[in-house]
């Protein structure tokens, strides 16, 4: 099939490329030159496990392009939409500019049949607003919500063998003629069985807000577990593989640390509360204030952790934080907890270092004012703490006994517990972890 994929972040640079692996004609169409330009030479414009080989696989056949001109999306018959929904400026709902730019831009190159796929996170309704559009523009077009379950780190797996298909059709039937449509573009795994689902719009659009929600009140519900702990002198790790066992809890997504972060959880479930309101829903959804309170409240725990640690100031203390990342296979930096905790400890008198295998060029852009230094080694000599707060593996294998003499204060503060304290401490280090007495 011939496609295009209108966006090329995170999201639609994946989609286009693992489209083209499934075997249709893919044109990749974004504003920024600068990306278009780099996977054009296929070169991943961000750090994502697994997608530059993709890109070269898949541009060595030519079924893959890419381009800045919208003109390029006529004669595709199936168009994603693929663009960023960041949270507003000083408001909690989600800034929907480009997802309106690109459809209005798409508009014009609509033909008999297309189908247009949103692919983006949306708040509920958007879906109905886009199918008027399309519909009035070109009446045998139609749109389909199909939202992505994408994770940063797992992105090209995650698309090529999805959990499930989700496809929100106008009125939810099961022989809307947009579905075979679909079908064909995911015969493959469909072929291996990936579960589908048909929903109407609106269903569709929540699906994928309930889904981020749930996984960040999982998170919350372990880190306030982690509080209740660290007062009571217990340990939230041996909790949470306890309730784990129990395949109602399940452990995924279980660990206690400094939080979620990341461009997708933080604001979807602020724009899924904005959202609500404005439906009158708004107190169904009042949890997810907690949620998001729990969450911000391990920052300022692991800066007063770190004092601690420091025997009761920061003042001149040089801090080494190991991880810029929101998470580790990725380097992504929006609403890093591991930046914000860095940024507030200088700014409470402390000399931070920041160090991190993929993300400092990224976290260098978005706070000057650190100190970053890509050799690890280098970043930690002479630390009088350290802290890993994104877990890298090459974090997580650190060996304590090597290190010890590197530092000045053998310190360590794991804000990801994924250390092993007793090893640590024999090696003569203080450990720290969250939610562990
Ligand atoms: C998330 C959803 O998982 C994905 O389905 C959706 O499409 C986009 O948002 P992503 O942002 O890539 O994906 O990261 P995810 O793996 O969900 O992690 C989010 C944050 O939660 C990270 O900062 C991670 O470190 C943190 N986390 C995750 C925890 O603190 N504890 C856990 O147990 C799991």
């Amino acid at each position: 099939m011939r496609i295009s994929v209108i966006g090329c972040g995170y999201l639609g640079a994946v989609h286009a490329a693992c489209m083209a692996k499934l075997g249709h004609e893919v044109v990749g169409i974004d504003v920024d030159e600068r990306k278009i330009f780099e996977l054009s030479s296929a070169r991943a414009p961000f750090y994502e496990p697994g997608l530059e080989e993709l890109l070269r696989d898949v541009q060595e056949t030519g079924r893959l392009s890419f381009t800045t001109d919208m003109s390029a999306a006529a004669g595709s018959d199936v168009h994603f939409i693929c663009v960023g929904t960041p949270q507003k400026k000083g408001e909690n709902g989600a800034d929907m500019t480009y997802v309106d730019a690109a459809t209005m831009g798409l508009l014009p190159y609509l033909a008999a049949g297309d189908v247009v796929v949103g692919k983006s996170t949306v708040p509920v309704g958007t879906a109905a607003r886009l199918a008027k559009l399309v519909q009035d523009q070109e009446p045998t077009a139609h749109l389909v919500w199909n939202p992505e379950f994408l994770r940063e780190g797992h992105a090209v797996s995650d698309t090529l063998q999805p959990d499930r298909f989700v496809y929100g059709v106008e009125d939810g039937s099961e022989d809307h003629p947009a579905i075979t449509v679909l079908d064909d573009v995911y015969a493959t795994p469909l072929a291996s069985g990936t579960p589908r689902l048909i929903t109407d719009h609106p269903t569709a659009e929540l699906v994928k807000a309930a889904a981020n929600s749930f996984l960040a009140t999982k998170i919350s519900f372990i880190n306030a577990m982690a509080e209740v702990c660290e007062a009571a002198g217990a340990d939230v790790t041996r909790l949470a593989d306890a309730i784990g066992m129990d395949d109602r809890i399940g452990r995924k997504f279980l660990n206690a640390g400094i939080g979620f972060g990341g461009g997708c959880l933080p604001k979807d479930i602020r724009a899924f509360m904005a959202r609500a309101g404005e439906l009158g829903a708004d107190q169904a959804l009042t949890f997810l204030r907690e949620v998001d309170a729990i969450n911000m409240r391990r920052r300022t725990r692991v800066v007063e952790l770190t004092r601690e640690l420091c025997e009761g100031t920061l003042l001149g203390k040089r801090i080494t934080v190991l991880g810029a990342a929101f998470k580790p296979e990725s380097d992504d930096v929006r609403d890093s907890p591991a930046l914000s905790i860095a940024a507030q400890l200088q700014l409470q008198g402390a000399v931070v270092t920041v160090t991190d295998p993929k993300a400092l060029p990224n976290a260098a852009k978005r706070f000057p004012e650190l100190h970053f230094e890509p050799e690890l080694h280098d970043a930690i000599s002479r630390a009088d703490a350290l802290l890993v707060l994104t877990e890298w593996q090459q974090y997580r294998s650190l060996d304590p006994y090597a290190l010890v003499s590197r530092v000045n204060s053998p310190r360590i503060l794991d804000g990801r517990n994924v250390l092993d304290p007793g090893k640590w401490r024999a090696a003569g280090w203080t450990y720290r972890g969250l939610g562990r007495a």
